[in-house]
């Protein structure tokens, strides 16, 4: 499935520029393909963004990776809009993606993505006002023995109940990282 498009609206207060031992990260990314080929870094490259830039990609961060790697803004967007695991807008300090594919659907997917929305008084795409969660849907994410399940950065959370995500939201605002 791919990506929203982009708002050229949305924009870091910054120019995004990584920090020296990030960009050593990233030319040693680059030097181990061959000339002519650094666009296959790409895809590594912008998470590598997306973690530094705020958890998102702005128009400006996109230009910035396609002059890194010396090739045409359009083939950062290209990929940057296919994806829909990279982040087009703003988002939250933490990003719920709950699976909506069919296994996960079959055991309530429907209704944890309801009962998110009426805790945290959002809609699937949007964020909370105090700027920590966003809720997104996913397609499926390889966990359909431990459905429903959603996740959040690296972390998947899973066999979920409303209980089971009162806990999660509530480690999450104290700070820590639920099991
Ligand atoms: S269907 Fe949800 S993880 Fe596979």
């Amino acid at each position: 499935m791919s990506n929203t498009h982009i708002d050229l609206n949305k924009r870091h207060s910054e120019k995004p520029e990584f920090s020296p031992e990030r960009m050593a990260q990233v030319k040693e990314l680059m030097n181990r393909l061959p000339e002519g080929k650094h666009k296959s870094a790409l895809i590594r490259i912008l998470h590598m963004a997306e973690e530094d830039f705020g958890g998102w990609l702005s128009i400006e961060t996109m230009d910035y990776v396609a002059e890194i790697l010396n090739i045409q803004p359009i083939e950062v967007y290209e990929v940057a809009t296919f994806y829909t695991m990279f982040n087009l807008d703003p988002v939250g300090k933490y990003v719920f993606e709950v699976c909506r594919t069919g296994p996960c659907m079959l055991v309530g997917s429907d209704q944890i993505i309801e009962y998110i929305e009426n805790k945290l008084d959002i809609k699937v795409g949007q964020t909370t006002s105090d700027g920590m969660f966003t809720l997104k849907t996913a397609e499926c994410l390889g966990a359909c023995g431990y459905a429903p399940m959603l996740q959040c950065g690296k972390k998947y959370h899973e066999h979920l109940t409303k209980e089971r995500v009162d806990e999660i939201i509530n480690t999450y605002r104290s700070g820590q990282v639920p099991n």
